[in-house]
């Protein structure tokens, strides 16, 4: 792990989407986003002033930065903590990010197995489509995707798909609807629990603002 001077805060945030909104926020919160809003391509970022640390990351990865301790704090969305168990502390939801996991599909598309075969689900999901469908008691094939989830009913590689939906645009330029919602989504703050101990008098103060 790099070294790092023992006051700067580590915060893993998520490249993509969520970053403007998160950066609104953070601002919000009198926390100081310039390093963060640079036009760069560092992926660390580093603002001596505030003392705090960006780091610049795929969403998929910001709680494994979290859990290990290479990042004190981190952004991420629940999605990512639904589909993965990780040791860490979720004290604080920033209520941006939001959106909705839905099972989608074709208009009227039965959510049931096809006669002798189980409803085939396309996802990047598989954890929160098995743990949802096997509440429901509906035998399910999964099909693991990437992305561009929405192509697989379209060109009959599943029945249906377990993705997120947040203006349902994506949803309506290819001809498909939300069928079942599974879960309200958005950005939380998550803590490594060692930090927060440790580092407590420094890491409190920011996630204070974050509530207010
Ligand atoms: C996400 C999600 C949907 C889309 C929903 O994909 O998987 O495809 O956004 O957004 P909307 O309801 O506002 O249209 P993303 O853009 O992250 O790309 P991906 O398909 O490569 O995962």
């Amino acid at each position: 792990m790099p070294k790092r001077s023992r006051d700067t805060i580590v915060i893993a945030v998520p490249k993509g989407r969520v970053l403007e909104q998160l950066s609104g926020r953070l601002e919000e919160a009198g926390i100081c986003t310039h390093a963060l809003t640079a036009r760069s391509r560092k992926l660390v970022r580093e603002d001596k002033e505030s003392g705090l640390s960006y780091l610049l990351l795929k969403p998929d990865d910001v709680p494994t930065y979290v859990e290990y301790g290479a990042a004190d704090l981190g952004i991420v969305g629940r999605d990512v903590l639904m589909e993965r168990d990780y040791d860490v502390f979720a004290p604080v939801d920033l209520d941006i990010g939001k959106c909705e996991m839905m099972v989608c599909g074709r208009p009227k598309e039965p959510i049931s197995g096809k006669g002798e075969r189980p409803l085939r689900v396309a996802t990047k999901f598989p954890h929160i489509a098995e743990r949802y469908f096997r509440a429901k008691g509906t035998p399910v094939e999964l099909i693991f995707c990437q992305g561009s989830v929405e192509l697989a009913p379209l060109t009959g590689l599943a029945d249906v798909i377990v993705d997120l939906v947040e203006t349902g645009e994506t949803l309506r330029q290819n001809g498909l609807v939300p069928l079942e919602k599974i879960a309200d989504v958005s950005s939380v703050v998550i803590a490594n629990r060692a930090a927060l101990k440790l580092r407590r008098e420094a890491i409190e103060p920011i996630l204070d603002a974050l509530r207010g």
